[in-house]
């Protein structure tokens, strides 16, 4: 038997077995669970309004009060039940948890820096460290996932290599929770997506950084990154297999066109190539020697029309699905003119995500620069809360140096 509760009612030692929405909306990995820690309460109170609490599997002394605090359900429809919590408790939320991923990333950042100095010199990767940075990194994903896709927006110029891999790491296990997957499995992906180009740092600085585009041979040396890294790993031992299949096949692409094995179809690692897929977004959208970013909006709509082969028309479904319309770090444009960023979705709706407001419908910037949830926009000012259309990057001038002052603002 399942009880309804108000999730102010509830308190450690109770089993949760349904949430008020989909298990996969929610920050939680298991679909049903015993409430351990008061961080875990704030969590189902951020994500909840009720909770269908189960009192055989809950702490006996609590069974009795379950059933005393049990409200009926008098049939609310299930848009009451799935309706969002208030804007202000969310940016809350958003913001706590931002000020922790920023904390986290630099972490793994200084963390990356020594393996790569390591790796660079021969030495040995030491991969207790990287399982460690993993684990912290999906522990704060599965708290806000909005929070960490923020800081995907937040790269500076010369820092490449390590903040991509962070980056992919990240998408990886955002999208292989999406996918349904395990703890252990967004662990492994994870690690595989976070090493998947410590290949690189064989690479030579002058193809690595060439301003310009790369001749045949240089083209075959950047290419032989993936079975380095490989190699590197082989050597360093500790890395499981699927760790390392991910690592040499992220490049492989199901109609052969990929390297270094020219692997088709069901040849490939699943998780290879989804870390490939996400590898090939956050290139698109990152600031490259070679090529200036385009906005998330754009790089999921042009993986749409032209990656289908080597990723699969379902798999680059899933991934925008994933992502929402209008990703997180999207600078849009609304039918006022004004312009924003997307700082975070909301679930019943996701061309109305909530938005920073950078400009004014004038072009003038925002001192304060509120934050607007489209989906709370009622009545005949919701027809000027629309969005228009989505910015590329270098369409919205110095975006990115805006949007870091913008999320430091924030904390
Ligand atoms: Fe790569
Ligand atoms: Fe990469």
């Amino acid at each position: 038997m399942k009880c309804k509760l108000r999730v102010t009612d509830v308190s450690t030692g109770m089993y949760v077995a349904e949430l008020d929405r989909p298990w996969l909306e929610s920050p939680f990995l298991f679909q049903g669970f015993v409430v351990e820690s008061r961080r875990e309460l704030a969590q189902l109170r951020e994500t909840c309004q009720y909770v269908y609490v189960n009192p055989e599997r809950s702490r006996s002394d609590l069974q009795s009060k379950i059933r005393r605090l049990a409200v009926l359900d008098r049939g609310e429809g299930a848009a009451a039940h799935a309706a969002e919590p208030p804007a202000e408790h969310r940016f809350r939320a958003f913001k706590r948890e931002l000020a922790r991923a920023l904390d986290i990333r630099e972490k793994t950042r200084q963390y990356l820096d020594v393996l790569m100095d390591d790796a660079r010199l021969g030495k040995h990767v030491s991969i207790q460290g990287v399982h460690t940075v993993v684990t912290e990194m999906l522990d704060t994903i599965l708290i806000n996932p909005a929070a960490t896709l923020w800081l995907i927006q937040l790269r500076d110029k010369d820092e490449h290599t390590a903040l991509h891999s962070i980056n992919t790491s990240v998408l990886s296990m955002i999208f292989a929770r999406h996918e349904g997957m395990n703890r252990e499995d967004i662990e492994t992906i994870g690690m595989g997506a976070l090493l998947h180009d410590i290949g690189k740092v064989r690479m030579p600085k002058s193809v690595l950084m060439k301003d310009g585009p790369l001749d045949r041979e240089e083209w075959d040396m950047m290419r032989s990154h993936a079975e380095q890294g490989h190699r590197m790993l082989n050597q360093s031992g500790g890395v499981s297999e699927q760790v390392k299949t991910i690592v040499l096949q992220h490049h492989e692409r199901l109609d052969g066109s990929g390297y270094p094995q020219h692997l088709h179809d069901n040849q490939i690692d699943r998780m290879a190539l989804m870390v490939g897929l996400v590898d090939a977004y956050d290139a698109m959208t990152g600031d490259w020697p070679n090529s200036p970013p385009i906005s998330p909006h754009k790089a999921l709509a042009s993986l749409r029309k032209t990656a289908g082969a080597q990723f699969g028309v379902e798999l680059i479904e899933r991934f925008i699905r994933c992502m929402g319309v209008y990703p997180i770090g999207t600078v849009v444009r609304l039918t006022t003119g004004a312009k924003g960023i997307v700082v975070s979705h909301n679930r019943a709706s996701r061309l109305k995500p909530v938005l920073m407001m950078v400009e004014d419908p004038r072009g003038e910037p925002y001192r304060k620069r509120p934050l607007v949830d489209l989906a709370s926009q009622k009545g005949e000012s919701a027809g000027n809360w629309q969005i228009q259309q989505a910015l590329d990057p270098h369409d919205f001038g110095d975006e990115r140096l805006r949007s870091i002052t913008a999320a430091e603002s924030l904390i």
